[in-house]
């Protein structure tokens, strides 16, 4: 992914901003190794990065400093990494392999899973409200992020699409786009409306208009891709949805169908970001890699 996409290295490559931040995160620190090892093994095991990516793209869009995407895109990447540990749990997905390595549960076991995924939490709000970056953004700017990424991991947000989806039911598109716009919407909004945030700007409708699209955009890839692609290409077990029911843009249209909205939603988004006041070259690739 890194490769196709500008300024990925120098944003979340080696000696970044993020990656130090990243890093720092997940020093161990008081408490049982044996947690802090298992927070570390999927945060590090390889995940795309992004909603990291999309954060600092949307601070360019937006024509802000991107000094203070750092933190942010760090606190995103762990509250997705936890729902990731939670998602792959018995009572879940019950799904044993992710991002080509054994479910954190598959290796520390179901309690210890749930408590690292319980402390990475914790952990993405501490590094927005780390004194440090709290003196480097404003604490206006720091709280209200962390608000923001409060309200998009919780019941109004991905946990709760994460509940629509355990307790199933959905019957129609609407229904279907609700559970998406929260599951997995939420973060990737987040990640917009971050990027609108630290640059200053009072456009936050357009944020969530492009957050809205892309979020929906991912999660219909998401499905298509569990059904269309291996083990090797996908680093998770494929065929999940179908194994287990799931209704999806792949059940409810057939693949052509899931494709032309998938099309549609990145045409839509691709517009909305054309408009911004900044640099929106980093987002429109970021789009532009959900085509495939
Ligand atoms: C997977 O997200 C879960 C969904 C919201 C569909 P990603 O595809 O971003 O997973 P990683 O972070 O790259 O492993
Ligand atoms: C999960 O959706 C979205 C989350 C909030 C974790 P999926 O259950 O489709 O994600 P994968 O396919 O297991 O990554
Ligand atoms: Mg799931
Ligand atoms: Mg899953
Ligand atoms: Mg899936």
């Amino acid at each position: 992914m890194s490769a196709r996409l500008p300024g990925y290295e120098r944003w979340l490559g080696r000696g970044s901003l993020f990656s130090r931040c990243l890093e720092l995160a997940l020093k161990e620190g008081e408490g049982s190794r044996a947690l802090w090892e298992a927070m570390e093994y999927t945060v590090l095991s390889g995940g795309k990065r992004f909603r990291p990516y999309l954060l600092h793209a949307s601070v360019m869009a937006y024509g802000g400093d991107i000094e203070f995407a750092a933190e942010p895109s760090v606190a995103v990447e762990l509250i997705h990494t936890y729902s990731l540990i939670h998602d792959d749990l018995p009572s879940m997905d019950d799904d044993d392999f992710r991002r080509g390595m054994p479910s954190n549960h598959k290796v520390f076991g179901e309690a210890m899973a749930i408590l690292a995924g319980d402390a990475l939490q914790s952990r993405a709000f501490e590094t927005i409200l780390d004194e440090g970056y709290v003196k480097r953004a404003g604490a206006y700017l720091a709280s209200r992020l962390a608000l923001e990424l409060a309200k998009a991991s919780g019941a109004s947000g991905m946990a709760g699409g994460q509940a629509l989806d355990m307790t199933g039911g959905q019957q129609d598109e609407e229904a279907l786009a609700a559970m998406h716009d929260l599951k997995t919407g939420a973060l990737i909004s987040f990640t917009l409306r971050a990027g609108a945030l630290i640059a200053g700007s009072q456009d936050l409708a357009g944020a969530d208009r492009i957050g809205v699209l892309v979020g929906r955009a991912f999660q219909v890839r998401d499905d298509v891709l569990d059904a269309t692609s291996t083990k090797e290409q996908l680093g998770k077990t494929p065929g999940k949805d179908a194994e287990q029911g799931k209704f999806t843009y792949v059940t409810a249209f057939g693949l052509e169908g899931a494709k032309d909205r998938l099309r549609n939603l990145l045409e839509m988004a691709e517009e909305e970001v054309k408009v911004l006041p900044g640099d929106g070259k980093a987002l429109l690739a970021a789009i532009g890699l959900l085509r495939a």
